[in-house]
């Protein structure tokens, strides 16, 4: 992917649209007839012919120049994710801070899993300094809590939910850099839109068992991050 540029990005997954409805830009809330609301540095003057595009799979319209602003706004990885629908074109990454991802099985049942062992999870991430892809790069990072112990039920869900939380972690999808809505703390490492189950034998804080629809829910919020079960 090195080498291509934002614009080159973009096109990449965009279908041309030679006569644009009469409608909005989401994005930049200006008509889609009319030029782009986005104005910003790094954006480049389209011609006509071009200034409006359509994802190619769940065939959403933009401005190219709104799209281009969106991902130079991003991690600027290859991958695209469609605002209205979320559709991820390419491989989606994150900006989870270098630390460990290990895993074992313990030979105790979680509450509501009476009948198969639990897999714990332990994740490890140190404090260090923001890279270009965090909120305030250069600056320090705190990290809370680590190491951050999690389970699954060692059955054949909670090992695929496993399977795919290792996908997750390869592609920085875990954690993010940014505030605590529990703590408040600004800069410090976060749990990303994926849930984990913290507790083992008790549910004080809702993140424990039992919980009966945790990992169809899990699944369900690896896939939003275009990680699906036939990618191990
Ligand atoms: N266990 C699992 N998930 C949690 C927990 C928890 N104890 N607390 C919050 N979350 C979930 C929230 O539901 C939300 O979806 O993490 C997401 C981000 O919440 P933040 O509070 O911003 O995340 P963070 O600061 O990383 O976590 C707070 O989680 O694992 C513990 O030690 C950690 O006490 C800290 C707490
Ligand atoms: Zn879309």
């Amino acid at each position: 992917r090195k080498g291509r540029t934002p614009e080159e990005v973009v096109k990449r997954y965009l279908q041309k649209v030679r006569n644009p409805p009469e409608e909005d830009c989401t994005i930049c809330m200006e008509a889609l007839g009319g030029p782009s609301g986005y104005k910003g540095p790094g954006v480049a003057s389209v011609s006509r012919a071009e200034s409006v595009g359509r994802l190619a799979q769940c065939g959403h319209l933009y401005h190219l120049q709104c799209l281009v602003a969106m991902y130079n706004n991003g991690n600027k990885d290859g991958s695209l994710q469609c605002p209205t629908c979320k559709t991820i074109y390419g491989v989606k990454t994150g900006n989870q801070s270098p630390g460990k991802m290990e895993y074992h099985v313990i030979p105790h049942s979680l509450p509501g899993h009476p009948d198969c062992k639990t897999i714990r999870i332990i994740y490890n991430i140190p404090p260090g300094i923001q890279g270009p892809e965090h909120p305030n790069p250069g600056k320090p990072f705190t990290a809370r809590g680590f190491p951050r112990h999690c389970y699954l039920p060692d059955n054949e869900k909670g090992r695929k939910a496993l399977r795919m939380l290792l996908v997750a972690w390869d592609r920085r999808l875990i954690f993010s850099v940014g505030t605590s809505n529990t703590t408040g703390e600004s800069d410090t490492v976060i749990w990303n839109e994926i849930h984990h189950k913290t507790e083992f034998g008790s549910n004080l804080t809702g993140h424990g068992y039992p919980d009966s629809g945790y990992i169809d829910n899990v699944l369900e919020e690896l896939k939003a991050q275009g990680i699906t079960e036939d990618e191990e």
